[in-house]
C-alpha cells in the first residue's frame, strides 16, 4: 500500500437521515461532498499541508448551506445562531477553537487563527468575536445564516419541546431536515495528519450549549503518530467519551489500524453511553476509516491519492 501519497476524508454528519433518502436531495449532497474532495486533491496533490487542506475543505462545506456550519447551522433557543469549531495539527498538537460564536462565515478559520496567532486553543463568545474582530475577520449580517428552512426545522423542534440533531430519528421532525456537524481529516505527502470540524451544534440548544465539535480530543484531534479523527453526532455522548482521542488512544496503546481503531471507538461509544453519531479517521500510514452508530454518515474520502468515494 502506498504511504507516500495523500488521503482525505470528509464528513457532512450523521443520523436516520431520512430527508436525504430521496435521489434527488442524496445527490446533492453527495456532489457537494465530491467537489470538496476533489478540491482538496488539487491542492494536497500540488503539496499543500494537511492543516491547509483540512481548513479549505472544512471552510468550502461552511459555504455550503445544505450542511449544518457556517451558513446553514441550526437556530438555538433564542433563534440565534452560534457556532463551534476546531482544527488540530498532528505534527506539534497545536490546536485551535472557537464556541459560542456568530456573524463569522467560517468558524475554522477563526479557529486557525486562534491556533497560529493566539496563546491560547479556545476563546468563546464575546472574547472569541474580539479575537476575529483583531484578526480583521470579516462579519457576516444575520441573514446570511437565517435561512427560511432553518427557523421553520426551530419551529418545529420548539413544538416538539425538545432538542435535536438536525437529523435525529425519522419522525415528522426528521423528514425536513438537514444534518449535523462537518468535517475533514487529511494526511499530506509528507506524512502529516490534520483534523477540522465545525458546526452550528444541535436545534433548538440552550443558550450557551457548547458541544463536542471544538473540545480537542471530543469533535477533533489529530497526532501525526496516530491518527487524525473528526467526529459528528450527539455532542454530549462524545465529549463524555472523549471520542477523538480514545480512538487515537486505541491505535497507540493496542496498535491496528484506521478501521480496527474507528470500529473500538463506535463500541466504546455504544457501550459507555449509546451514543448517536459518527467519526472520519485516517491513520498515520493514510489508511481512511468511517465508523457510526446511526443508521446513515455522508461522507466521502479519497484514500493514497486513489479514486474519489461518497456514500452515505
Ligand atoms: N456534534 C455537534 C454538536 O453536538 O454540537
Amino acid at each position: 500500500m502506498p504511504t507516500d501519497r495523500f488521503s482525505l476524508m470528509v464528513h457532512g454528519g450523521a443520523g436516520a437521515l431520512d430527508n436525504v433518502k430521496d435521489d434527488r436531495t442524496a445527490v446533492r449532497y453527495l456532489e457537494s461532498l465530491r467537489i470538496v474532495l476533489e478540491h482538496g486533491r488539487a491542492i494536497l496533490s500540488r503539496g499543500a499541508s494537511a492543516i491547509e487542506a483540512v481548513e479549505t475543505c472544512a471552510s468550502l462545506l461552511e459555504d455550503d448551506p445544505l450542511f449544518n456550519a457556517g451558513c446553514g447551522s441550526v437556530l438555538n433557543e433564542l433563534g440565534r445562531v452560534e457556532m463551534d469549531a476546531g482544527i488540530m495539527d498532528g505534527r506539534d498538537l497545536a490546536a485551535g477553537a472557537v464556541a459560542g460564536i456568530s456573524n463569522i462565515a467560517n468558524p475554522v478559520q477563526l479557529a486557525r487563527l486562534v491556533m497560529d496567532g493566539s496563546e491560547h486553543v479556545m476563546l468563546i463568545g464575546e472574547g472569541a468575536m474580539r479575537f476575529a474582530e483583531h484578526c480583521k475577520v470579516p462579519f457576516a449580517p444575520d441573514h446570511y445564516f437565517l435561512t427560511p428552512e432553518r427557523i421553520a426545522q426551530l419551529d418545529q423542534a420548539r413544538l416538539k419541546h425538545r432538542i435535536m440533531l438536525d437529523h435525529d430519528e425519522a419522525d415528522e421532525l426528521a423528514e425536513s431536515q438537514k444534518y449535523g456537524t462537518i468535517g475533514a481529516v487529511a494526511r499530506d505527502v509528507t506524512g502529516n495528519l490534520a483534523a477540522a470540524t465545525s458546526t452550528g451544534g444541535v436545534v433548538n440548544k440552550r443558550l450557551g450549549r457548547v458541544g463536542d465539535t471544538p473540545i480537542i480530543g471530543a469533535g477533533v484531534y489529530a497526532d501525526n503518530e496516530t491518527c487524525a479523527v473528526s467526529a459528528t453526532g450527539f455532542g454530549e455522548d462524545f465529549m463524555r467519551t472523549v471520542i477523538a482521542k480514545t480512538i487515537a488512544d486505541v491505535l497507540d496503546f493496542k496498535g491496528g489500524d484506521a478501521h480496527s481503531a474507528a470500529d473500538e471507538g463506535m463500541s466504546y461509544l455504544k457501550r459507555k453511553v449509546a451514543g448517536r453519531g459518527g467519526v472520519i479517521v485516517i491513520d498515520r500510514d493514510g489508511r481512511c476509516a468511517a465508523g457510526f452508530t446511526t443508521k446513515r454518515m455522508i461522507h466521502g474520502w479519497i484514500a493514497h491519492g486513489g479514486e474519489t468515494v461518497c456514500r452515505f
